[in-house]
Formats: structure tokens, C-alpha cells, sequence
């Protein structure tokens, strides 16, 4: 079947995209290299095939091309979590493309903190996990994916989250592969189901979007 007919019309999509900041101070934060490419390539293209798409993206230089996405920008772990629990249930669709800061400093300094000592610590405490909150809460009918990205034992440890999650779909990116992840424009995924498992080339970001979304479709017929 052509890739035009694919129709995800009268669907709404919820998506998390980019990274989140963990505030340390007034002027700092802690952070990771997610660009959000990946997040906001798949839903532009859900948004091109009939979806109405909520786009909640962590800060990212990115913007939202497509009439049908509605982008909440939030900063944190937290905010995400908020902006993601409010939007869930008009969700037929989650895709959590975010990568999210597993943990946040356990205190925000009201004031910025001042150079003093030759050493600093800062006491993190672990972030809410949101696809596993998300997963906990899954209605029927509503389908959930989400991304790993593995260095070591990449297939056993994807399909551990595909579990704890409550996923439907986990999309694997290797850091091993060149050219794959983050800072790259293009990626090569596998893609993980309780009773499937499906390689991918080495493509730009549109296209895994599309590969992506392609599978979603064929699955929720
Ligand atoms: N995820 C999330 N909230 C978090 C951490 C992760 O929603 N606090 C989601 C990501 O968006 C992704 C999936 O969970 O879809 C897997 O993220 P990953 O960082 O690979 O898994 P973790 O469970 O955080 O495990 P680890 O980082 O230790 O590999
Ligand atoms: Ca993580």
C-alpha cells in the first residue's frame, strides 16, 4: 500500500520531543544533546498524514511546521510530566521521543551560586519517569511507543523498557552505528515488538519518521 494512503485523520497524537533542563540555579541547568530532529520529524509527519498532533517539546531551536501540531514548550522533567498527564486522554497515540534528564539536582538554589571551594557537589535525585507513569495508565485502544538508546546489550535492554514501559513499540538506536543519533541527521533504527523485530538502514531523520510511522499505521488497523 502507497505511503499517501496511510490516513491517520480524526487521530490525535500526543508526542514528548527534545531534552529537558534541570534547573541547578537561576543561570544553570543540567541538560543532554537531544537536537529534538527526531521527535519534531515524526510529528510533522503524523501532522501530513491526518493527525492532530500535541507536540510537548523540552527547549530545543526547533519549530513546528504543520498546521494540525500544537506545540506545549516546557523546560523540565517535571513540566513535561504536567503538560503530558493534562493531554493523555484525548491521546490515541503516545510517542516518547524526549530524551528525558534521568535525574534533577534534589534543590534549586534560589540564588545563583557563587564560585567558592576547589570542589562542588550537587545531590541529584531521580526524575519521574513519564512513558512508565504513562504506561501504568494505558487505556485500550491507545497504542504507545518509545525510543531507547542502547550502547551494550542493546536488544535485551530495549525490550526490558518495551516491558517496564508498557509499550507497545520501542524504536532502538545503536551508538555504535556511525552516523546514528544525536547531533546526526540521519539514524538507524530497529524497532522492537513483543513479537516482532524489524532493521532499518542508515537514513536521514524525515525518513526514519516516516518508516516509523509507516509500522504504527500497519499496527493499529
Ligand atoms: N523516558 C521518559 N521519562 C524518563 C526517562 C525516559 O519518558 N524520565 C522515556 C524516553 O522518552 C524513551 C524511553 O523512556 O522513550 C526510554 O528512555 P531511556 O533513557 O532509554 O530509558 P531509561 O528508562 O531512562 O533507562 P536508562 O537511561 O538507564 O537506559
Ligand atoms: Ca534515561
Amino acid at each position: 500500500m502507497k505511503v499517501t494512503e496511510k490516513s491517520f485523520k480524526g487521530k490525535t497524537v500526543l508526542l514528548t520531543a527534545g531534552p529537558t533542563h534541570e534547573p541547578i540555579d537561576p543561570v544553570r541547568f543540567i541538560g543532554n544533546h537531544s537536537t529534538g530532529k527526531m521527535g519534531y520529524a515524526l510529528a510533522e509527519c503524523f501532522a501530513a498524514h491526518g493527525a492532530t498532533v500535541q507536540l510537548v517539546s523540552g527547549p530545543t531551536n526547533l519549530s513546528a511546521q504543520h498546521a494540525n501540531i500544537i506545540v506545549t514548550p516546557v523546560t523540565s522533567a517535571d513540566e513535561m510530566y504536567a503538560a503530558v498527564s493534562q493531554k493523555a486522554d484525548a491521546a490515541d497515540i503516545l510517542v516518547f521521543a524526549a530524551a528525558v534528564a534521568d535525574y534533577k539536582p534534589k534543590v534549586v538554589a534560589e540564588k545563583k551560586i557563587k564560585k567558592a571551594g576547589d570542589e562542588l557537589t550537587i545531590e541529584l535525585v531521580k526524575n519521574v519517569d513519564i512513558a512508565a507513569a504513562l504506561g501504568k495508565q494505558k487505556k485500550a485502544g491507545q497504542f504507545s511507543v518509545g525510543f531507547a538508546l542502547e550502547t551494550h546489550d542493546e536488544s535485551a535492554n530495549a525490550r526490558e523498557k518495551l516491558r517496564k514501559k508498557n509499550l507497545d513499540m520501542i524504536v532502538l538506536n545503536s551508538l555504535n552505528d556511525p552516523g546514528a543519533g544525536f547531533r546526526h541527521d540521519t539514524n538507524k533504527i530497529t524497532v522492537i515488538e513483543q513479537d516482532a523485530t524489524t532493521a532499518f538502514e542508515l537514513k536521514p531523520k524525515t525518513e526514519v519518521a516516516q518508516d516509523i510511522v509507516n509500522l504504527i499505521w500497519e499496527r493499529i488497523q
